[in-house]
């Protein structure tokens, strides 16, 4: 398990990505020193939606000021910004790989927002928190990325408190046939962990988590997934331009159109959720 998480580290964490976001930010004619969080937009919510499925997602868990989250996979924090700038929410962001959890760091501190929002390094599957210590568990196109869902369900159980809410969005097998490769979250099948929609469901149930709600969202991820790739291939044209290859600096332009197709084609589906821990 170690073995594959120092794979799946690999394959996220280009070395020196802060350096490349101050780079980028410079070029496209932001101050590094002056950030607000509108420059990060189009490159710091690394899932299909973007900001617009974080701010849908929030909506959909019912999420109110004051709540604890704890954002599980949470990559150069942008969607836990979004929670504690748009949603008053305090975050603790865990993820693997180290460079984004720097990055995330870097540019909460700069955006003066360190006291709503902290980061560390740390599996899904051993999270490095207390148990009953949040109100809501969050993840967005991190499970992908994990073998053992029984072991990070297990782990959100733990560190809700009763009653507390595990909200999620999650790329899910489609119809058996392989994927177009590469990904955004693996460039090999052996980084690749779909589970169709009734594994979930019975891995989430196994775990103790009830269904709250759950709605299929393929139609608006593939929507962005135009937009993006449209996003990309501006910033390949105009250095100036900002997309998320900011942070993907490898094989950008081929992850986003074998994203696209997968989708398209039925091979991968889309879903956001919300789950509870009984009271
Ligand atoms: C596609 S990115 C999504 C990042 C973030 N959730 C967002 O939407 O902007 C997937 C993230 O999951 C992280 N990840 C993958 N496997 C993980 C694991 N077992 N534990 C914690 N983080 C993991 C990766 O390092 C990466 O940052």
């Amino acid at each position: 398990m170690r073995e594959r998480e120092a794979d799946i580290e690999r394959h996220y964490g280009a070395a020196d990505i802060s350096a490349r976001i101050l780079d980028a930010l410079a070029r496209a004619g932001r101050d590094p020193e002056r950030l607000e969080r509108a420059d990060l937009a189009p490159f710091d919510e690394f899932h299909g939606g973007g900001i617009a499925s974080t701010r849908d997602l929030a909506t959909f868990a019912g999420i109110t000021p004051g709540l604890r989250v704890l954002d599980v996979g949470s990559g150069i924090g942008g969607p836990a910004r979004t929670l504690a700038a748009e949603f008053g929410c305090t975050v603790t962001g865990v993820d693997l790989t180290r460079e984004f959890v720097a990055a995330a760091q870097m540019l909460t501190a700069r955006l003066g927002m360190g006291d709503a929002c902290r980061f560390v390094q740390g599996s899904a599957t051993a999270l490095p928190c207390a148990a009953a210590s949040f109100d809501l568990a969050w993840s967005q196109n991190m499970l992908m990325n994990v073998a053992d869902k029984a072991a990070f369900f297990a782990e959100v159980a733990r560190v809700l408190v009763p009653g507390g809410r595990f909200a999620f969005e999650a790329v899910l097998a489609g119809d058996g046939r392989p994927l177009h490769l590469p990904t955004f979250w693996a460039s090999r099948p052996e980084f690749n962990f779909l589970v169709t929609l009734d594994e979930l469901q019975a891995l989430l149930g196994g775990a103790g988590l009830e269904a709250v709600a759950l709605e299929d969202t393929t139609a608006q991820v593939i929507a962005a997934g135009h937009k993006r790739r449209a996003a990309i291939a501006a910033q390949a044209e105009d250095p100036a331009a900002l997309s998320i290859a900011v942070i993907v600096p490898q094989d950008v332009g081929t992850k986003m159109q074998n994203a696209l197709a997968n989708n398209e084609q039925g091979r991968t589906r889309t879903v956001k959720a919300v789950y509870r821990r009984p009271a």
